[in-house]
């Protein structure tokens, strides 16, 4: 008998879509899965302004396939030049549900990011106040710095002091890598969570280089070791409503991938539920799975879980070897290789 397994639908907490041609492309494959998404603003330029969210979220909505249910939840990037003002719009307009912080540089689209936390003190506290999200790309950006104690680093520098210092911020650490992330995560407050990827579940950094140089391995942050896999695993699977799912599905295209100089990120959204299952699988954790991908997040946002279900059968499928984008083409994870289970 196939084994089968059916679920409140899920939420991705951390998704880019891009915009234009390229948006339609991925769209699809991640409102057939989930319900809701939460968007990230690094668009080029970045989506740093009430307008500037409430016009993407239109074209995201107008870019779903006919008669799909998907409600995008929209986010503002977090500027040097954000303010109290920017954050009060923000949370009264209805539909942003985040700020994301991305320190100035550290990964796709992160130029315009913040050079100086403590200079913005005046508007986090504001987010503490009227309760929106700061979700954080945590690496410092300091070339001298080990790129692999990137994440490591930012804990002691960045996000310890500033936990400390405003406890009532709501805040997602976001697509965490190591064991120290989780450690960190399970010591803070309540109103501290984190997401987990599909890659950083299923891979430690060895598939980077497995035989050559792979770039569709090639994330930020980069894969870790063993052991911080088998961390994120325990964290993920352990039922503890501070972890859920996030799948930073991040396209490019395929020249900016196979580059001398490669773009970051990995496209999952073509398989992103069924590649949690086979994580949980692995675990032994099936029972887990719709907690973690349908219930923590949504409870963490202060929105209502999902009532629709969704169902997959452990049936292999092979993923194409690349799916349009735009005018280009896109290599998604796995591509020509099979995934255990499917969608049904
Ligand atoms: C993301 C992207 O391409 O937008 N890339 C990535 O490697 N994760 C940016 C990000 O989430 O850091
Ligand atoms: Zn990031
Ligand atoms: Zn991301």
């Amino acid at each position: 008998m196939t084994a089968r397994l059916s679920f409140a639908r899920p939420d991705d907490w951390h998704l880019h879509v891009r915009d234009g041609g390229a948006m339609r492309d991925v769209l699809a494959h991640t409102a057939r899965r989930f319900a809701r998404a939460i968007i990230m603003p690094n668009l080029k330029p970045p989506v740093t302004t009430v307008p500037q969210a409430l016009e993407y979220r239109e074209r995201i909505l107008a870019a779903l396939p006919p008669g799909t249910a998907f409600t995008p939840l929209m986010t503002l990037y977090l500027t040097d030049r954000t303010t109290p003002a920017d954050i009060r719009q923000a949370r009264s307009c209805g539909h942003i549900h985040a700020i994301k912080l991305y320190p100035a540089g550290v990964t796709t689209h992160a130029d315009a990011g913040v050079t100086d936390l403590n200079k913005l003190w005046k508007t986090l506290e504001t987010m503490a106040d009227v309760r929106l999200p700061l979700l954080v790309h945590g690496e410092v950006t300091d070339p001298a710095v080990d790129i692999f104690d990137r994440e490591k680093l930012f804990i002691e520098r960045v996000l310890a002091p500033l936990v400390d210092r405003l406890p009532g911020l709501r805040l997602v650490f976001e697509h965490i890598t190591t064991k120290m992330a989780v450690d960190f995560v399970l010591a803070a407050p309540d109103n501290v969570a984190a997401t987990l990827t599909p890659q950083h579940l299923l891979h430690n950094r060895n598939a980077m280089y497995a035989g050559g140089l792979r770039p569709h391995y090639y994330c930020l942050p980069l894969l870790k070791r063993e052991h911080d896999r088998e961390a994120l695993v325990k964290a993920a699977t352990s039922g503890n409503t501070k972890f859920f799912l996030g799948t930073d599905s991040a396209p490019h295209a395929r020249h900016a991938k196979e580059s001398a100089c490669g773009c970051a990120g990995m496209f999952t959204a073509h398989a992103a539920i069924e590649l949690y299952a086979e994580v949980f699988e692995a675990a032994d954790a099936l029972h887990k799975l719709e907690a973690f991908a349908s219930f923590h997040g949504a409870d963490f946002y202060g929105l209502p879980r999902n009532r629709e279900r969704i169902a997959l059968q452990k049936q292999s499928w092979t993923v194409p070897a690349s799916y349009p984008f735009g005018e280009d083409q896109l290599i998604p994870y796995r591509a020509g290789e099979p995934v255990s289970w499917s969608l049904i």
